[in-house]
């Protein structure tokens, strides 16, 4: 065995995957689109085309590999901020990746489901997105959650004004409000908390994604850009996850 076998074997070994131990939720960051398109000397747009091809090739490795939830952050409350020009192209984008999703995503059993808030965007993605969450709502494979306007201090927000009306109109008393009720009221409700997050493109911060939800999450940060993002990039953040020693807070 040479040199370099001995490292392919040792790396691969270090990468396998148990399959019967696979984190129920996995939650992506979906980063640097840009500068992917930068380097080639793309406009932004074609970063963000690039990265829906590598969310389409990500959802159906994760689903065929059995992780039951996959969240992606597709675009936050801040991102609102960025050239018209970019926001229309990621709209665009994800009207069209919500109208093909099933030739996209070639998988008829994928659940989709659209969180964050429905203020600012327009009717036809509305519908867009009624039609697509109606359509996949009895199937039970993987659920994909898309983060779409999201941003987690307004879910928190929003969850605190939606406890509140609870309140004045007697469906609740202040000393019931506990997590559990905190976490019902929020874009995720129903939806397990992330077993992994993973943020790539060497940024190592969560921008607003998931904050409550994330509290116990096992972080994984990669240096590649998201259109670079590959099943064995993936494959490596399970196996790391699975060589760690979740306590949440206890011993
Ligand atoms: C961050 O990269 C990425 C986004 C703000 C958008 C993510 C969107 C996609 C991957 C594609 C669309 C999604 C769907 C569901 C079709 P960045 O633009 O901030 O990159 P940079 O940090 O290099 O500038």
């Amino acid at each position: 065995m040479s040199y370099l076998d001995i490292m392919f074997f040792k790396k691969s070994k270090n990468n396998k995957i148990d399959i019967n131990n696979l984190p129920n939720h996995i939650a992506i960051i979906m980063d640097g689109n840009g500068r992917w398109a930068k380097k080639r000397g793309l406009p932004r747009s074609a970063g963000h085309k690039a990265g829906a091809k590598t969310l389409e090739k990500i959802t159906r490795y994760a689903g065929n590999l059995g992780i039951r939830n996959l969240t992606v952050y597709a675009f936050s409350t801040e991102n609102w901020k960025r050239p018209q020009q970019e926001v229309d192209a990621l709209m665009e984008l994800l009207g069209e990746y919500l109208d093909n999703y099933k030739k996209l995503i070639g998988d008829d059993n994928i659940r989709i489901r659209i969180i964050g808030t429905k203020v600012g965007l327009s009717d036809e993605i509305l519908d867009k997105i009624n039609v697509v969450e109606s359509a996949t709502a009895k199937n039970d494979g993987l659920t994909l959650y898309i983060a779409l306007n999201y941003g987690g201090r307004e879910e928190l927000v929003n969850s605190v004004k939606k406890i509140a009306k609870k309140i004045c109109d007697g469906e609740l008393i202040v000393d019931e409000i506990d997590e559990g009720v905190v976490s019902d009221n929020l874009y995720t409700t129903g939806c397990p908390e992330p077993d992994l997050l993973i943020r790539v493109s060497g940024e190592r911060r969560l921008s607003n994604f998931l904050m409550w939800q994330s509290a116990y999450s096992e972080l994984w940060f990669d240096d590649v850009n998201w259109p670079d993002f590959s099943t064995k990039d993936l494959n490596r953040a399970i196996a790391d996850y699975q060589k760690r020693n979740r306590r949440f807070g206890g011993v």
